[in-house]
């Protein structure tokens, strides 16, 4: 299927617009893991994208952010298509500083062969204008900001806990200050204790930074204390889409339901008495080259 054949999303879409078919070739026929999937959302905002197992999350993620190419359609990243950002070598760079992923699974998404630290220096290095000690300022400001001891940091991947290159899984991306963050699974495999801090390091990046996430989670719990809005998917489309406290009130589907059935009472309810304490400001990301700036 070709863009043309498949309703474009429109220019104005705000800060991320998609229309977007993704299909997969499989020894069985076509397989299709995102079906005709439409969203938008806000600058700032903070947006979960619940579901089970192979509802088409990772994928849909993946588009987003420009690692998987749609089969129809297309998606925006501030008015741009994601085909072009990731295309063009000038827009790349711009991007790649935007926009962060964190992939599902991060055991193989760190070098085995570099020390954490160095596997650091290479997103602030590609990325961004800073040369020297200014390399290793940001990233101890980052590591202490995501309260990840300094010095794991000299140590190889295999040589922490998962719960651990988790967190430097997000401190790789934070590091360049994304506007918009995009999260796979991210909390699933910590324990649920350590699962509030990191939920609340997100949180506090984007209220303080006014950066977007797209949280991607099986978990309802985990999803409806850091979202604005949740989309709930199932077998490539999404089901319902509302504000957290509208969707955990009164559920639309009958498969949301279900979910909050099955995974209620919430882990972690009171999203307002769980407000971080306010923290310093980390550098806002109004203040460096946009993407505008170099188009
Ligand atoms: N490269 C591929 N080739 C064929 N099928 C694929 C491919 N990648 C994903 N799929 C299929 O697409 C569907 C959606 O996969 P996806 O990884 O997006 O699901 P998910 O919602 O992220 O699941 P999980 O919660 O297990 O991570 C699944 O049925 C999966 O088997
Ligand atoms: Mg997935």
């Amino acid at each position: 299927m070709s863009d043309r054949s498949f309703p474009f999303v429109d220019e104005d879409s705000g800060f991320v617009g998609a229309r977007v078919l993704k299909q997969f070739r499989t020894p069985a026929g076509r397989f299709t893991a995102v079906d005709d999937v439409s969203f938008q959302f806000a600058a700032g905002e903070i947006w979960g994208i619940v579901g089970e197992s192979g509802s088409g999350k990772s994928t849909l993620a993946r588009m987003l952010v420009g690692l998987e190419a749609p089969s129809g359609g297309g998606l925006r990243y501030r008015g741009k298509p994601v085909a072009d950002l990731v295309r063009y070598r000038g827009f790349r760079i711009p991007f790649r500083r935007d926009v962060q992923f964190i992939a599902q699974d991060t055991t193989s998404s760190f070098d085995s062969r570099l020390t954490l630290r160095a596997s650091l220096r290479l997103p602030v290095r590609n990325l961004l204008p800073l040369r020297g000690s200014a390399v290793d300022e940001r990233i101890d400001e980052t590591l202490a900001r995501l309260e990840i001891p300094a010095e794991l940091a000299d140590r190889y991947p295999d040589q922490v806990s998962g719960g651990q290159r988790q967190r430097f899984a997000i401190a790789r991306a934070l590091v360049v200050r994304p506007r918009l963050l995009v999260c796979d699974e991210v909390v699933s495999a910590l324990d649920v204790s350590v699962q509030g801090a990191v939920l609340n390091l997100l949180k506090d990046y984007s209220r303080t930074t006014g950066a977007g996430i797209v949280f991607v989670s099986h978990g309802l719990p985990a999803t409806a204390f850091l979202a604005d809005r949740i989309a709930v998917m199932r077998l490539g489309r999404i089901l319902e889409t509302a504000d957290t406290a509208t969707l955990l009130a009164a559920p639309r589907h009958p498969y949301t339901r279900q979910l909050l059935d099955v995974q209620s009472p919430p882990l972690l309810p009171a999203r307002e008495d769980a407000e971080p304490a306010p923290a310093e400001p980390l550098e806002p990301t109004e203040s460096r080259p946009t993407l505008e700036h170099r188009t």
